[in-house]
């Protein structure tokens, strides 16, 4: 049973050792209150990490008009798994409520995991605010209807299948929202596994005759290995969809449980799980292959089972760009607090 939120706790282990090398000046993250009103008077593209690969996107704001905002994969559950019992437990507290985040226009899931396809969050948004557009993945569709959200309102995209949402409320941008492939699988049971797609997602702002105002990639969940080196799609997805102002990628394979962290054991060497989860090294190459203008770091610390486990993934995201991790740099990789809201801007297509 819950294959899905045991796959987030990978067997086997090893003896934990303390992180003992440079820590490039990385600071463990944590979970900050975030600070929503600012985001009504801002004209840039805006990020707040919720946690785990949760990312609230503010696309640039029109004159005299309300601001467009996507969620990507919104957590706020105590356990990644249908039971509020077992199943990998919380490591830093979500930033609010799902009814604290501001006015949501769209909802992008990647896949079914319980960690990333939270029926909680997804409810409450719905609930408070029921004018958004969920995008989801093939076969994801009726787990969102199972909880009486609309079929109307859920658009479902198999890879590289679009959907644009025009103008509204006499604004001029339309919102267009790419299904990228990603490397993956998916299920929330034993009988479901592989049932439906997994994806990332690639939205753009787009004014009519202009070049795209605005862009970002969320990868979902993916590893960048395959049996025979490199994932080509990443490279397409640049091509057909980059440059991308921000990308959001993930830099770790899944979670110690915490009473495995607190006996001292940890996650053994994660290289046998590359070609399903990223590692910081990966993300960092799958960073320069999407064409990312910067990059922030998801899916690590959230439900980390030790303080080191949610550490080393930034300092080897460091290690892997030279010793430094700063996504304000042009190309450069980050990672931010929970909570925290970063403001970028955007430039168009090169
Ligand atoms: C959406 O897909 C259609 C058909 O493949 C394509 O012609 C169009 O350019 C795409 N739009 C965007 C914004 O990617
Ligand atoms: C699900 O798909 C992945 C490919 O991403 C594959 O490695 C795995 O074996 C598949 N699992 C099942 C049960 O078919
Ligand atoms: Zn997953």
């Amino acid at each position: 049973m819950f294959a899905s939120a045991i796959a987030l706790m990978r067997l086997p282990f090893v003896r934990a050792t303390p992180l003992n090398q440079d820590l490039h000046g990385v600071k463990t993250v944590k979970t900050i209150e975030p600070n929503f009103e600012v985001l009504d008077s801002v004209d840039k593209l805006c990020a707040t990490w919720l946690g785990h690969a949760g990312f609230l996107v503010q696309l640039p704001g029109e004159a005299g008009h309300r601001p467009r905002r996507v969620v990507f994969d919104p957590i706020f559950s105590d356990r990644a798994s249908p039971s509020a019992w077992i199943g990998p437990r919380r490591r830093l507290p979500p930033p609010c409520k799902a009814q604290d985040l501001p006015e949501i226009d769209f909802v992008a899931v990647s896949h079914n995991h319980y960690d990333h396809c939270d029926l909680d969050a997804l409810t409450a948004l719905w609930k408070k605010y029921p004018k958004v557009e969920f995008l989801v993945p093939l076969g994801v569709k009726v787990i969102l209807q199972s909880v009486g959200i609309l079929a109307d309102c859920i658009h479902e995209c198999d890879w590289w299948d679009n959907v644009t949402f025009p103008p509204t409320d006499g604004c001029t941008a339309s919102y267009s929202f790419t299904c990228t492939p990603a490397q993956h699988n998916s299920g929330r049971g034993v009988m479901d596994q592989n049932w439906s797609l997994w994806c990332g997602w690639a939205v753009q702002q787009i004014h009519a005759d202009s070049p795209v105002a605005a862009s970002a990639y969320f990868a979902g969940d993916t590893g960048y290995q395959t049996a025979n080196g490199a994932c080509p799609a990443f490279k397409e997805i640049g091509e057909k969809l980059g440059p991308f102002d921000l990308a959001m990628i993930p830099i770790w394979s899944g979670a110690t449980l915490t009473i495995i962290g607190k006996m001292g054991y940890r996650l053994a060497d994660d290289t046998h799980l590359a070609t399903l989860h990223a590692t910081p090294e990966d993300a960092v190459r799958l960073a320069a292959d999407v064409r990312a203008r910067h990059a922030l770091a998801m899916h690590f610390a959230t439900f980390a089972g030790t303080d080191d486990e949610a550490l080393e993934p930034v300092v080897r995201l460091a290690q892997a760009q030279g010793g430094t991790a700063d996504w304000r740099a042009e190309g450069g990789f980050g990672a931010i607090d929970v909570g925290e809201c970063v403001a970028l801007s955007c430039g168009p297509a090169t």
